[in-house]
């Protein structure tokens, strides 16, 4: 394979390959979707926004002993990563019921969760990423066992870390995505991003319900200002990291 070839392009990240086969470089675009890309729209400068956030977090996860595919930042909105084996499985963790939890139990918008929920999606586009239970991620293969006890540990770890954090930076941590890969001796790596478009992350210096939301859901929900929501969080997260 040549180098610098385009190997995968999703709604958010485009992949190339670079000359070390164990490495690929990502260009975070300012593409943005939503309801499995129903709606489609344009974040400026979300690009090198979420690989500035990512490559924070990316950093804090490495330092705090989560292994990660995060390799360094080349560019403002590119970053070079290990390359892994996606597990095909969108990991959810809530602290604070949002968005599907509430149309899918009824629980109101806001109700803070008594332990931190870990949920497992199909990552598969066709069928809507669609709930899985444990049994039906067993019975497609999706991971082993051992794999799933693994995933549950590590994204518990990660919520312990990124609420610490965004906490520190005056900013609720919701709920949030993450995706895992296995590298070539079969380790979980955190993969993907943590970014705005992944989490949801509210202002603690705002008490209005919409003026809050500093993530995606702005963009989701027509709530304007969604540049200036992701620029406010990378502001927090540049200050804290000096602080
Ligand atoms: P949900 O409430 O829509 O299920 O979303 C839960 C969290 O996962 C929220 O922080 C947004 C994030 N998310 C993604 O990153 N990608 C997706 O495709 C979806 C549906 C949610
Ligand atoms: N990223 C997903 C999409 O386009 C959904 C979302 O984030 O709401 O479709």
């Amino acid at each position: 394979m040549s180098v610098g070839q385009k190997l995968y392009e999703g709604k958010a990240k485009i992949l190339y390959t670079t000359e070390d086969p164990a490495i690929l470089l990502t260009h975070f675009k300012d593409d943005a979707t939503a309801f499995n890309a129903q709606k489609k729209g344009s974040i400026v400068g979300k690009g090198e926004i979420n690989c500035a956030i990512s490559t924070h977090l990316f950093n804090l996860m490495e330092a705090n002993g989560v292994p990660t595919h995060f390799i360094d930042r080349p560019k403002p909105n590119e970053m070079r990563v290990k390359s892994v084996k996606i597990i095909p499985l969108e990991v959810v963790v809530r602290n604070i019921a949002a968005g599907s939890l509430c149309l899918q139990t009824g629980l109101e918008l806001g109700t803070i969760l008594k332990h931190p929920l870990v949920e497992f999606y199909y990552k598969n586009d066709q069928l809507g990423d669609p709930l899985l239970t444990h049994d039906r991620l067993r019975l497609l293969d999706l991971a082993t066992d051992d794999q799933v006890d693994q995933l549950i540990k590590m994204a518990k770890r990660i919520n312990d870390l990124l609420s610490a954090f965004f906490q520190q930076c005056d900013i609720t941590l919701v709920d949030f995505k993450l995706e895992f890969g296995v590298d070539s001796s079969e380790q979980i790596l955190l993969a993907d991003e943590i970014s705005p478009d992944t989490c949801r992350l509210w202002n603690q210096n705002e008490t209005d319900s919409d003026r809050r939301v500093m993530d995606k859901d702005r963009f989701r929900r027509d709530l304007g200002n969604v540049e200036e929501g992701y620029r406010q969080v990378l502001e927090r997260v540049l200050r804290r990291d000096e602080g």
